[in-house]
């Protein structure tokens, strides 16, 4: 049999002495299936990986009358826009309605635009999808067209077509149209733009509800995920194995009252029935991204689900008494039942089959600053319910391990760890001291935050904007201990996964793995080192030669039953083999200058390279200073 040893080899520090490491003829554990995957957090789906163009598309949660309440619409050609709250609301999750009143003077086309989230691409030769509910609520003599566009900024028209509408519509009727725009602008600052024609609409009112405009999306699922974020660069290159959703501080209610936290039926059905909710990170969830979508993308990427319930508390202190959550119990029985049991309400939304879950976390990191002793009722109280309906799933616990003490006792915990490149470079050895007792460790959120002089300011998160190779090394040296530990590590993803490269959104949390924009994604380099890992993921760990626990240079030695690539090259880490090793291999080595970041205006400074290596059952290696080195050695 052809087996491949993957060396993850890291050099953290410039001074290499020589060092000699020897490899096991055995493997000691095998490397779970669900090792390396991704936590789904905050700046992630609106505007983001959810592919919906519109902001503000459907008037959620904002007040009637407000000039907020018109975030990214303006107007066209002096229309008077409103937002109200409806008489007769297109759907009871959707109250406000965008009032829209031609003026009784007008010529020419009248109407209003949306400038998106922070711009929008448009592709030529590619359909975008647009949507609208519209109504006349005074029952007007009137027939006329309404026009539907793609422009760009200055107004040029990109792409565009217009339906017949009647006054007498004063109920509320949905318009589907087809925009393809035949130029491609170089610009992203683009706009969705409704008209009618001011002189044949002069004095009339038109009222909008729930708009969409969807590009074409990742394996065409309606919507869906916007494509580039999903398959081109980033998220299907890492080979992620799960996903946990619906993020950490998304899943609860920071600062907010309990009827803001995230509920899971809401999410569900017709966009015209999700309501969204005012999210943890001052922006409105639309829920378009919903628990659905969560697991057709979980399928789509044949991804393992780790879905959050919401546990009774929120960050800004928030509880629920012991006595009252029972509903929310139930409410967390009904999810995992809808999603593996009950099959009347998937086969209405078009999946009648169950979807795989395994993993239930319950609540989000609670940490002692955050009272930690309500910790322990929740956990007694979901746990003893959940597992009378669904023995066979696991429940993780989402406190520091050992602290407090829970009953029932997890089988898994959550551990999170956003530290400095110092702290994380000297704690690859982190779970080795860990007891081999059954308890299973998901290291569900880990990143390097700030660099070795980093404190830890009180108005930011973190001291790197965007992750260096110096913040991707020491990630790496962390991971190591991952592969080492993967008897007990079964599970680990860097976060926070996506940011947006604009201060739309609040962005203290960073660095994060994906920056990306209107038009583009930005692999950062921590991004390079997940897909490393991810990519050269083994199926058994090696034991061999320990790196020093203070050290400069850390390895980890997998195998794996199957061939990818190999060549030659050689020196400064002598490794020995005890297998017969064919003399070329491939490495591919992720390296720069210790503060070298991907960002947007040079997204590709840090990239991996790979080459050939001469090897052989003894063979010496040099790995440059601040480098990630993944050695593929073909043996039998
Ligand atoms: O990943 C960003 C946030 O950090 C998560 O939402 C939260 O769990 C943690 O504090």
């Amino acid at each position: 049999m052809i087996f491949l040893v993957g060396f993850i080899l890291l050099s953290i520090g410039s001074a290499l002495s020589q060092i000699t490491v020897s490899v096991s003829p055995t493997a000691s554990h095998p490397i779970p299936t669900t090792l390396w995957g991704q936590m789904y957090e905050v700046n992630a789906g609106d505007g983001g990986l959810y592919a919906e163009l519109l902001q503000n598309r459907a008037f959620q949660q904002v007040a009637a009358g407000t000039s907020a309440a018109l975030k990214a619409w303006y107007s066209v050609n002096s229309a008077l826009l409103t937002v109200v709250n409806e008489t007769e609301p297109v759907s009871s999750a959707l109250p406000n309605a965008l009032k829209v009143t031609v003026a009784s003077d007008a010529t020419g086309p009248v109407g209003f635009g949306n400038t998106g989230y922070f711009g929008m691409k448009f592709t030529a030769g590619n359909t975008y999808n647009a949507s609208f509910y519209y109504r006349f609520p005074e029952n007007p003599d009137f027939i006329g067209e309404l026009n539907a566009s793609l422009q760009t900024s200055a107004g040029n028209v990109l792409a565009s077509t217009s339906v017949l509408v009647a006054g007498n519509q004063t109920s509320w009727k949905q318009v589907f149209v087809s925009l393809t725009p035949d130029i491609t602008p170089d610009a992203t600052d683009n706009v969705f733009v409704v008209t009618t024609d001011g002189a044949a609409a002069s004095g009339l009112t038109i009222n909008f509800a729930m708009f969409s405009l969807f590009p074409p999306t990742f394996k065409n699922r309606q919507n869906g995920m916007r494509i580039d974020i999903a398959e081109v660069s980033t998220l299907q290159a890492m080979k992620p194995s799960f996903f946990r959703f619906p993020g950490g501080n998304n899943l609860v209610c920071r600062g907010q009252n309990t009827a803001s936290r995230w509920v899971w039926n809401t999410t569900l059905g017709h966009l015209v029935d999700r309501p969204g909710r005012s999210g943890d990170w001052g922006y409105i969830n639309t829920d378009g991204l919903g628990l659905l979508e969560y697991l057709l993308w979980c399928e789509d990427l044949e991804m393992e689900p780790i879905m959050a319930v919401w546990a009774g508390y929120g960050l800004g202190g928030q509880s629920i008494a012991e006595d009252d959550l029972e509903p929310y119990i139930q409410s967390a029985i009904d999810q995992a039942l809808f999603i593996y049991i009950a099959a009347a309400r998937r086969a209405e939304l078009g999946h009648p089959e169950p979807f795989k879950l395994t993993y239930v976390e319950i609540g989000n990191e609670v940490r002692p600053s955050l009272r930690i002793g309500r910790y322990g009722y929740r956990w007694n109280l979901y746990v003893t319910a959940l597992q009378v309906e669904f023995p066979n799933l696991h429940f993780i616990a989402t406190t520091f391990p050992f602290n407090p003490i829970l009953d029932p006792t997890p089988t898994e915990y959550d551990v999170h760890v956003y530290q400095s490149s110092t702290w994380m470079s000297e704690n690859s050895f982190y779970y080795d001291g860990f007891q081999r007792n059954g308890t299973k460790y998901f290291e569900g959120e880990y990143a390097t935050t700030k660099n070795d002089q980093g404190v830890f300011p009180s108005t930011t998160r973190s001291t790197f904007q965007y992750s260096t190779v110096e913040a991707a090394t020491a990630d790496a040296v962390f991971m190591t201990g991952f592969e080492r530990n993967a008897d007990i590590v079964f599970a680990a993803s860097y976060a926070p996964l996506l940011q947006v490269n604009a201060s739309f959104f609040r962005t203290i949390l960073h660095p994060n793995l994906v920056v990306f924009d209107a038009g583009a994604v930005y692999p950062s380099v921590s991004y390079y080192v997940q897909q490393l890992f991810g990519f050269y993921r083994g199926d058994e760990y090696i034991p061999s030669t320990l790196p020093a626990r203070n050290g400069t240079v850390f390895w980890s030695v997998v195998r794996k039953t199957s061939v990818i690539n190999r060549n030659d090259n050689a020196t400064d880490v002598t490794f020995q083999l005890p297998f017969n090793v064919s003399n070329t291999a491939t490495v591919t080595v992720l390296t720069g200058a210790k503060t070298s970041a991907n960002t947007p205006s040079n997204p590709d400074l840090v990239l991996p390279q790979t080459s050939s290596i001469f090897t052989g059952s003894t063979f010496d290696y040099s790995a440059p200073p601040f480098s990630v080195n993944v050695l593929v050695l073909n043996i039998d």
